[in-house]
């Protein structure tokens, strides 16, 4: 009876909402729920677009734009499209791990053709909802079945979704030093102490290429280093590679570090994005890989990574792994595809050269070379949050607080008023 009368006490403290409503008042499930911040880089963008100023600079963003400052498609997905559509296709569902095609052709591309790994079928990869999809299956994965640590550490800083991705699987998260404010450069001893000292089986996150925000990679002798260090300290690694012929233009370059780790007899897992490289941004496309001891070690895993998918989206879309596909698999398109990658990363990497040669006109005193060593998408200039504040209200120049810009925006024809705004602010 007392039972009884508990229940019943909770029905109608449950029932008090709809009360709410025949008195005419609007129900209040979510009261207690508060207003959250804004997202940094969206909030720069708002404020763009509502600034006046013809030479407004939005280098906020991490999307391509072309030497006109526009959104690029490339010519080799517009062929791709163009096929697929002849073709007639029809729409059904894919299977949970995704277009098998696609997979494949990607850990093919990740792991470079002669990769033993490959070769002999021990390693599984899924296609994934972009590289966050992808980072968010593997942290959902880890979290279930990687028994040794909860324990993720990331690059300091890093990208910013990495931590409420690992955080929201339920990994605690954690840091190395990574990025030398005093040189604008990597941290290589910082690092190298840190991670010595980081307990044994933890996870520890690498950006394959193009780390994002720093534009900081570690050389391929101290990846060598690194790669040891792993080993001895028995620490798990996670890549993230978003960016794959992005930071120099190719393909096979930028993957060296995970080539290397893999061939080394460390089974990492990877993820995977054709957001940059491909410029299928809204397509989300991705993969997430798993190196495994045996093939059917890589069945057992591939079995639940299913498991895994099957609740959270069911399965992956499909356009876009089709495209990918189509690029991957026919030689002329893939061609075409490494030329335009390569372009692109020619680009960034030009603008990059101008912009210092550009101080130097305007007069700076500083050194500036970190802008060129630096590498991808993403410049960290070193500029204060208060030189930031002056560069968005006095010349509209709008960036993330932390000095980073996202050289995609630049262009042949805003380089020289960035460089102006810059001396202006830091002489
Ligand atoms: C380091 C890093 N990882 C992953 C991603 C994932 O991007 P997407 O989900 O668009 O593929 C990004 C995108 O900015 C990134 O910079």
């Amino acid at each position: 009876m007392a039972l009884l009368k508990s229940r019943l006490v909770v029905g109608v403290a449950r029932w008090q909402p709809c009360l709410s409503v025949v008195q005419g008042r609007a129900s209040s499930w979510w009261s207690h729920v508060e207003m959250g911040p804004p997202d940094p880089i969206l909030g720069v963008t708002e404020a763009f677009k509502r600034d006046t100023n013809p030479k407004k600079m939005n280098l906020g963003v991490g999307a391509y734009r072309d030497d006109n400052g526009k959104p690029y498609v490339l010519s080799s997905v517009r062929k791709a499209e163009a096929q697929l559509a002849s073709r007639n296709l029809d729409k059904e569902y894919l299977p949970i791990g995704g277009l098998a095609e696609f997979a494949r052709s990607s850990a093919q591309l990740a792991l470079g053709e002669n990769c033993e790994a490959l070769k002999s079928g021990r390693f599984i990869t899924v296609q994934t909802i972009s590289g966050t999809g992808s980072l968010r299956v593997g942290a959902n994965f880890l979290q279930r079945f990687y028994k040794y640590s909860r324990d993720v550490y990331l690059p300091k800083p890093s990208w910013g979704n990495h931590t409420p991705i690992f955080r929201d699987a339920g990994l605690e998260v954690k840091g190395y030093r990574y990025y030398d404010p005093k040189t604008c450069g990597f941290d290589f001893a910082g690092a190298l102490d840190d991670i010595s000292k980081i307990p044994e089986q933890s996870i520890i996150l690498f950006h394959a290429c193009a780390h994002n925000p720093t534009g900081v990679d570690p050389k391929q002798e101290q990846w060598k280093e690194l790669a040891a260090l792993i080993k001895s300290r028995r620490l798990f690694p996670f890549f993230d590679m978003a960016y794959q012929g992005f930071a120099s233009g190719d393909t096979d370059k930028d993957a060296w570090a995970v080539r290397h780790f893999i061939q080394e007899g460390v089974n990492v897992v990877l993820s995977q994005s054709y957001a940059k490289n491909m410029g299928l941004y809204g397509e989300r496309v991705g993969a997430f890989t798993v190196v495994c001891s045996d093939t059917e070690e890589a069945k057992r895993v591939e079995s639940q990574i299913k498991i895994l998918i099957r609740p959270m989206y069911s399965n992956p879309p499909l356009n876009g792994a089709r495209i990918a596909a189509a690029i991957l698999t026919q030689p002329d398109l893939r061609k075409e595809w490494l030329q335009e990658v390569k372009g692109m990363a020619n680009r960034i990497i030009s603008m990059r050269e101008q912009l210092v040669s550009n101080l130097k006109k305007e007069g700076s005193i500083h050194n500036w070379q970190h802008i060129s060593d630096q590498i991808g998408m993403f410049c960290f200039t070193g500029l204060r949050p208060e030189q930031v504040e002056r560069l968005i209200k006095e010349f509209s120049i709008y960036m993330t607080k932390d000095g980073r810009i996202s050289v995609a925006g630049v262009t042949s024809a805003n380089n020289g008023y960035l460089a102006h705004a810059i001396h202006q602010v830091s002489k």
